[in-house]
């Protein structure tokens, strides 16, 4: 018998997980190029060719014991840290060293790894609608209490109104994604500023710390120039999870990192919590052959071009069918009306046409669907006569 908590997380297992399985099915039926599978933030770029080309130095060059071994602290490995922290001043202007960098199985990893470190049975989670679903799993995993605020459907911006409003004593974090899964949703500077002062002041008000956790594995997504602010500069109490998941294709490698500034509240005891939380987790250390790939390749990127030109032609190509879309300036996503309420509905027609995409409630937003563009070109190129036959049931 499996726990009560676990049942109902397999009762309420992955939507998007399903509709993978689907794809999957369907393609052994019509063949893959028949099959336009959108359900995935599985990214089809290949890794930059100085990955492979570090991952063979390192197996060359390195001490084989060193490196598949434990790293001595759990944070990992002390030069690769460094090294990240270096970067980030370079790039933000910040200060931190390698206390301040935690190694995480991923940006995943790196969330349970800070939820852990500071939630108390009933601490609230601020999130706001449309979220990454996962969240949900991971606060539960600490018997943390999600709270969430309603999507702004105009913008994708987060409801500043409503956020200050359920700010309560208990309020212990608070997640914000950006650019954002599932909208493309990057958070203009004036935003995370009016944020911060929220968060300020009610940290006056109550007299408690809250800490606000952005999760970044699209931090390199950002398409024609658009700044993505770096939110420890605006508000103290920030911890960024970072991932290298999207930003050198690495999703199934497993690595990103934790940054958690000096500035921040009881910083020393959080890094340490950190430390002691990745070893308990049983993650132990974040992959060190990883690790070392990742400090050699700080500055590499993932060929952007690529997701640019999907976003551009799936956007004009849906736009022109009469579908009502915000245009994403970063990540690869569009989200889009449904064009009946119950966006399942409308999931399931175009799954007639061999189109695979998530329903908005998966991301607390119904009435949407998310469309995952990280895929050939081609994909896109020939789902749009199909997405055509779909907007004509609609048109009737
Ligand atoms: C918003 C968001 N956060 C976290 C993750 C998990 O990323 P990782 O593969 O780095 O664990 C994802 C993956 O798609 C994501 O979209």
């Amino acid at each position: 018998m499996i726990s009560k908590k676990m049942e109902n997380m397999v009762a309420n297992s992955s939507a998007i997980r399903a509709m993978f399985e689907e794809g999957n099915r369907l393609a052994k039926i019509y063949g893959a190029e028949n099959v336009y599978d959108f359900s995935l933030g599985n990214p089809n770029v290949p890794a930059p060719e100085s990955v492979k080309k570090a991952i063979i130095d390192l197996l060359n060059e390195e001490d084989p014991v060193v490196l598949h071994g434990y790293t001595n602290s759990n944070a990992g490995y002390e030069d690769v840290r460094q090294a990240v922290a270096e970067s980030l001043n370079e790039r933000f202007g910040t200060n931190f060293a390698a206390r301040n960098i935690t190694m995480t199985v991923g940006a995943a990893g790196g969330l349970n790894v800070i939820l852990k470190a500071l939630l108390n049975p009933g601490d609230e989670v601020i999130v706001f609608a449309p979220y990454f679903g996962e969240y949900r799993s991971y606060v539960n995993n600490y018997d943390g209490v999600i709270v969430e605020i309603s999507p702004d459907t105009a913008t994708f911006q987060p409801k500043l109104d409503e956020f200050e409003a359920k700010i309560t004593p208990k309020t212990r974090a608070v997640i914000v994604n950006t650019p954002n899964n599932p909208t493309g949703v990057v958070y203009s500077e004036e935003t995370i500023k009016k944020l911060a002062a929220i968060l300020e002041a009610k940290q006056n008000e109550y007299g408690t710390d809250i800490y606000l956790i952005s999760d970044e594995p699209y931090r390199e997504l950002a398409y024609d120039g658009v700044e993505v602010p770096y939110l420890t500069k605006y508000y103290a109490n920030t911890v960024v999870g970072y991932s290298y998941s999207k930003s050198l294709s690495l999703p199934g490698e497993r690595i990103g990192y934790l940054v958690i500034p000096d500035e921040a509240a009881d910083s020393e005891n959080l890094n340490a919590a950190a430390n002691v939380a990745t070893r308990i987790l049983g993650f132990v250390n974040a992959p060190t052959l990883q690790q070392k790939v990742v400090k050699a390749c700080l500055n590499e990127k993932t060929d952007i071009s690529f997701y640019n030109r999907n976003r551009e032609t799936l956007y004009n190509g849906l736009k022109e069918l009469g579908f009502e879309c915000i245009k994403p300036e970063g990540a690869f996503y569009l989200f889009v009306k449904s064009p009946v309420a119950d966006e399942k509905e409308f999931v399931a027609a175009a799954k007639k046409y061999n189109i695979l995409i998530v329903p908005g409630s998966s991301f607390a937003c119904p009435g949407y669907v998310r469309i995952a563009y990280c895929v050939s070109y081609e994909t896109i190129v020939n789902s749009l006569p199909k997405f055509a036959e779909l907007a004509a049931e609609y048109k009737k």
